[in-house]
């Protein structure tokens, strides 16, 4: 039987710069020991009380459909979060409550554009883009950034492919790089997106891991509430990853579409998990701290180790759960260093080439796993690296 072109053509074929972690899969698999530093995911579980809390739902008897837009009380809790965060008066009819960050990626784009318009996107970028931007049918279009500017993405570089572009996909604090967009990089986002007429759709799911200056929402940018979709999660703030709970932000009117979408769609989130999810975030911004610690902690170890080698650089990894380690002094590519890192130290990273051309000769190094553990991969990862330069 022929499969449709869209869902065949989802992700181009041949490599795509997994094969590292696939590798590091299939070596682990056959019993070796293998240090991942590969995926972004914690390694603490779901905290115990999110999960007495889900339980107590389930058991009470929320397991049945719950409302397709997300139940009133965590519509309501992710509305006054975003409100007190941003200072932008939101309210209930702005959220739909989704199954993750992913489906709402997928949502804000099926919102934004139509069959063949283009959707531009930052590279490097988070591996799920270009993919979710074909899935519904446009044409995904990748903005380059530079090492040099610790990859914020400068204006005049949107600008140049913004014309009869419906979107612009960003990612703040980043996934791969750590970059936190600073106020003036934002500016000149919203600049462009207002002067084309585009939806800007700002995926926020790491605004609790700030290690460095501030996270700053694009939607509390002047005139940007109404052309902004926000995209946040559970899974990295709160360590649920596996409980598939999201939301997209936007105009009660473009909410409305949204809830008419779901319906077709997904038909909403389990209710015992948005009862998690209620009371997660009810627990304040103590429970999002205690999650992102080990990462803060992580980070500062890193940059001690980093600051005694040179020929690892580190992009400045202002947020999220990730370190860009710039590899460039060894003259390879990413890829190659990731390979050979496996072959010889059995640790795994993913190579820069896996999120797009713009990380080429660089590794991400995922803050995932014990602090001891992770400062000697680390160091091994230096010392490798200075190896490798002579
Ligand atoms: C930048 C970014 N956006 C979105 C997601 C999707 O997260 P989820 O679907 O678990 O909310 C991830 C997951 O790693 C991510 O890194």
């Amino acid at each position: 039987m022929k499969l449709s072109h869209r869902i065949t053509h989802l992700t181009p074929s041949g490599s795509d710069g997994w094969e590292v972690f696939y590798r590091a899969r299939q070596m682990v698999a056959a019993g070796e020991d293998v240090i991942e530093l590969t995926i972004g995911e914690h390694d603490i579980g779901t905290d115990t009380v999110i999960l007495d809390a889900m339980d107590r739902a389930a058991k009470g008897g929320h397991t049945g459909y719950a409302m397709v837009p997300g139940i009133q009380s965590l519509r309501e809790s992710v509305a006054r979060r975003i409100e007190e965060r941003t200072g932008v008066p939101t309210t209930y009819e702005n959220i739909l409550i989704t199954p993750g960050g992913q489906s709402a990626l997928f949502a804000a784009h099926l919102a934004a554009c139509d069959e063949g318009d283009t959707a531009l996107y930052i590279d490097p970028y988070y591996a799920t883009y270009p993919g979710t931007i074909r899935g519904i049918g446009a044409k995904p279009v990748a903005i380059q950034t530079r090492a040099e500017d610790a990859f914020q993405p400068r204006a005049e570089d949107i600008e140049a492919h913004a014309k009869g572009a419906s979107s612009l996909l960003i990612n703040t604090p980043n996934n791969p790089t750590g970059t936190i967009y600073s106020r003036q990089t934002l500016d000149g986002i919203a600049e462009v997106c207002r002067k084309h007429d585009l939806w800007l759709i700002s995926d926020e799911v790491y605004d609790t891991q700030v290690w460095e200056g501030q996270h700053l929402s694009p939607r509390a940018l002047p005139n940007m509430a109404d052309r902004t979709l926000v995209v946040g999660s559970m899974s990295k703030s709160h360590a649920m990853t596996g409980s598939r709970v999201g939301w997209i932000c936007g105009p009660a009117d473009v909410v409305r579409h949204l809830i008419n979408l779901a319906t077709h769609t997904t038909y909403g989130v389990p209710g015992y998990i948005q009862d998690a999810a209620d009371f997660a975030i009810a627990q304040g911004p103590d429970l999002e701290e205690k999650i992102a610690e080990p990462f803060r902690r992580r980070r500062a170890l890193a940059r001690d180790i980093l600051a005694r080698h040179n020929a690892v650089g580190l992009i400045p990894s202002q947020g999220a759960m990730y370190l860009m380690l710039d590899l460039r002094a060894t003259g390879l590519s990413g890829f190659e260093f990731a390979n050979r890192l496996l072959d010889a130290h059995r640790i795994a990273v993913m190579p820069g080439e896996s999120f797009g051309k713009a990380a080429a000769g660089h590794v991400r190094a995922a803050m995932t796993i014990d602090d001891k553990a992770f400062a000697a991969a680390l160091e091994t990862i230096c010392t490798f690296a200075e190896s490798l330069s002579k």
